[in-house]
């Protein structure tokens, strides 16, 4: 062994190779500086030194087709077991296993898993353009013929096309950990993977502490990364009995990604290659709020609350209030009312409050009920005096199917300016009463009321909740036309809803300007009703604190979703007029396609084309890019919107527009 590896030293340094190869075949080896290189040039496979000298030396694979002061490696074989001083040679045994050679004294130091399928006389392994680096069992290449693939085996870099996750049939767990430091690969403290329980959900761990997840998997975001889709990159988590993974993809081949745990900056990163250099597209943890369990049990996070980013759940209080002033939250809230878990008579049973755009709390120790219905997830969790809170588990296409269940601390939630995931609060009745009467007070009592928090989504739910605004006045004009216009002036001044508002000046310019860009027919109650089978329930497609949504069709055959507005979505004119003037900056998305509205009594209503198996996130914001979208997240959009306050555009149907 050790003579046969000496001589291809030996031959290496007499024949160095001309033409690159991709691959070697059963028994051949490289050695020394030999590499092999994929077809297209991408990637490159060979011995380094990390640390530039030649003191430890490691297979691995790093970009061949940039030029780099140092190669950037994503992949290592021999990660814990360098070779030491003299170089290496990586040969291809006869039983198909990948074998790295110490070249002096013959030792192995680092051998692949044994080859899940027989290897034959023709079996190679092949570098390829992905960095996948695939041993095949026979000669044909194709993905049936895979014995045993780098890509099983990810280093500290998931590459475009890799999973991240457990693939139970194989028995293979793919995660990613940091490199100890730049100038050594073996583990370091960092690890990005996904852990199994109620719902799919990604953590980064420093050794075995949590330090950021992704939140969990709902079937249609990672509702802790909400802005993550974008038009070039997009990622995939998919859930099932045997396997459950992420996946990204991005939308030009010729782009380069890679996503990689970073150890020195304890972070998840992305980065693509722009202008000759690696630029990082995004990172994760981003802002405090994205450090696990930074309000602690009951607590959520929200960045736009300028103070403290930490509030306790609706129905809770700080455990702690002292350490909660020293803006330490860790301790997390308590219940303001015990539960009475069915002590008591009906009347005073629990009841549930639903919060808005959440990051879901942790999931791992979470039950999954995939037949549930949400009512009957309610009844379950009233039913069992554990329950705190229940949401629904795979939201995918608009529509809510199963549910989850925690029966434990809500931990690391956090309210996000876009529509997530509603999660619904186990209360004690007289909590829910309480929140009642203070948000009926809100809604009449106009602008001393409100904590504000940053809503895009408030933003956009303004300008809807102006349409039907204008809409109204539009129709009462028409009505009333001859009548004086100071008979309908209302009593009640600035702070009532905002219909009444009329005479502020400011504001009415607003509507004329929503008016002139939106042409906004009116329809009849009738005609709505004969399209939705008079909000028959078997219409209803969704439902948020705002109201029901429904489906529906048009006597045309338009298919139409049709948003009832509760009372309760209305705000105070002030903010109203804040909203309109930031959507403004916004429209030129053209995200909904509102077909008009009904005004009726008090009935208000917003019909929409509907979309099938489309989702709000994605078209809101899969055309911008994550820079973008962070700005408006950050920046556009400073104060508007009550915890509350009803989600609005949960559950619209939105069309998505090709280019913004
Ligand atoms: C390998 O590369 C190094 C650095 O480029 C060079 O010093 C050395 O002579 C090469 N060895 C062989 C065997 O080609
Ligand atoms: C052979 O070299 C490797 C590293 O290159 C070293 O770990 C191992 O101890 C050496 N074995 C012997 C027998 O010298
Ligand atoms: C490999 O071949 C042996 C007999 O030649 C057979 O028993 C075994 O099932 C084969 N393994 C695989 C993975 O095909
Ligand atoms: C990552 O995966 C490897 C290989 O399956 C495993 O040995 C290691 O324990 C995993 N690390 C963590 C933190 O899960
Ligand atoms: C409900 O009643 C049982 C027995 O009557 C008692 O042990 C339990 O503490 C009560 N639970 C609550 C939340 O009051
Ligand atoms: C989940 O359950 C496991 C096992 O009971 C426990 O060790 C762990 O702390 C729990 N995690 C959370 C977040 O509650
Ligand atoms: C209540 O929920 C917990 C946690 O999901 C479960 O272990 C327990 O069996 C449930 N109890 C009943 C009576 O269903
Ligand atoms: C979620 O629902 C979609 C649509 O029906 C389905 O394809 C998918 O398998 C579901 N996911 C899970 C994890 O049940």
């Amino acid at each position: 062994m050790r003579a046969r590896a000496l001589c291809l030293v030996l031959l290496a340094a007499f024949f160095p190779t001309s033409a690159p190869t991709d691959s070697i075949g059963l028994g051949a080896s490289i050695a020394g500086n030999q590499t092999l290189v994929s077809p297209g040039g991408v990637f490159q496979l060979g011995f380094f030194s990390p640390d530039g000298g030649a003191g430890r030396r490691y297979l691995g694979i790093w970009y061949y087709g940039i030029r780099e002061a140092r190669p950037t490696v994503v992949w290592v074989a021999n990660r814990q077991s360098p070779l030491v001083g003299s170089p290496g040679v990586l040969r291809l045994s006869a039983d198909g296993r990948l074998v790295v050679l110490d070249s002096q004294n013959g030792t192995a130091v680092w051998s692949s898993a044994a080859p899940t399928r027989n290897v034959t006389a023709g079996s190679a392994a092949r570098l390829r353009d992905d960095g996948n680096f695939v041993l095949s069992s026979d000669r044909s290449g194709s993905e049936q013929s895979v014995a045993w693939q780098s890509y099983d085996y990810p280093t500290d870099t998931l590459l475009p096309g890799m999973k991240l996750g457990v693939d139970l049939r194989a028995g293979i767990t793919r995660n990613i950990t940091s490199w100890s430091s730049p100038a050594d690969p073996s583990p370091g403290a960092y690890t990005f993977r996904l852990v199994l329980g109620g719902l799919p959900q990604f953590f980064l761990l420093r050794g075995a502490a949590k330090i950021y997840t992704s939140g969990p998997w709902n079937g249609e975001v990672l509702t802790g990364v909400p802005y993550l889709q974008s038009s070039d990159f997009t990622f995939r988590v998919v859930s099932g009995p045997d396997e459950t993974y992420y996946s990204y993809s991005v939308g030009a081949s010729s782009l380069l990604s890679r996503l990689v745990v970073d150890g020195a900056a304890g972070q998840v990163q992305r980065f693509v290659w722009v202008n000759g250099g690696w630029s990082s597209f995004w990172y994760y943890p981003t802002d405090p709020c994205d450090n696990y369990a930074q309000c602690g049990a009951f607590g959520y996070c929200d960045t736009a609350q300028q103070t403290t980013q930490c509030s306790c759940l609706p129905g809770f209080r700080p455990r702690s209030p002292q350490q909660w002033n020293l803006r330490d939250a860790s301790g997390g809230c308590v219940r303001s009312t015990s539960l009475s878990c069915g002590n008591g008579s009906s009347s005073s049973d629990d009841g549930f409050w639903v919060v808005n755009r959440m990051k879901l709390p942790e999931a791992t120790n979470a039950t999954v009920h995939a037949g549930m219905t949400l009512e009957q997830c309610r009844q379950e969790c009233l039913g069992n005096c554990s329950c705190r809170a229940y949401a629904a588990a795979n939201v995918s296409g608009g529509v809510s199917r199963g549910c989850v269940i925690w029966a434990v601390d809500l931990l690391d939630m956090r309210q996000y300016a876009t529509v997530v995931e509603d999660v619904y609060i186990r209360l004690a009745r007289s909590e829910i009463d309480a929140l009642n009467a203070a948000a009926a007070a809100a809604n009449g009592g106009g602008r001393h009321s409100k904590r504000v928090v940053t809503a895009v989504v408030a933003t956009v739910a303004g300008v809807l909740l102006l349409l039907a605004v204008g809409c109204f006045v539009w129709r009462k004009r028409r009505k009333r036309q001859g009548e004086t216009d100071s008979s309908s002036a209302p009593a009640g001044g600035e702070d009532v809803l905002p219909f009444r508002a009329r005479k502020h000046p400011a504001l009415e310019e607003d509507w004329k300007c929503a008016k002139k860009d939106v042409d906004l027919p009116l329809f009849d109650l009738e005609v709505i009703l004969a399209a939705t089978d008079s909000f028959a329930l078997h219409n209803k497609i969704g439902e948020g604190g705002f109201g029901p949504v429904y489906m529906g069709k048009l006597e045309d055959g338009q298919e139409v979703a049709v948003k009832r507005l509760s009372r309760r979505s209305m705000q105070g004119a002030v903010e109203f007029k804040n909203e309109v003037k930031l959507i403004a900056k916004l429209q030129h998305r053209n995200l909904v396609r509102l077909l008009g509205c009904c005004i009726d009594e008090d009935e208000r209503m917003l019909l929409y084309e509907y979309m099938h198996n489309q989702s709000l996130d994605t078209f809101i914001f899969g055309q911008l890019n994550l820079a973008e979208t962070r700005g408006i997240q950050r920046e556009k959009f400073p104060q508007t919107m009550n915890l509350t306050y009803p989600l609005l555009l949960c559950a619209v149907q939105m069309k998505g527009s090709g280019g913004c």
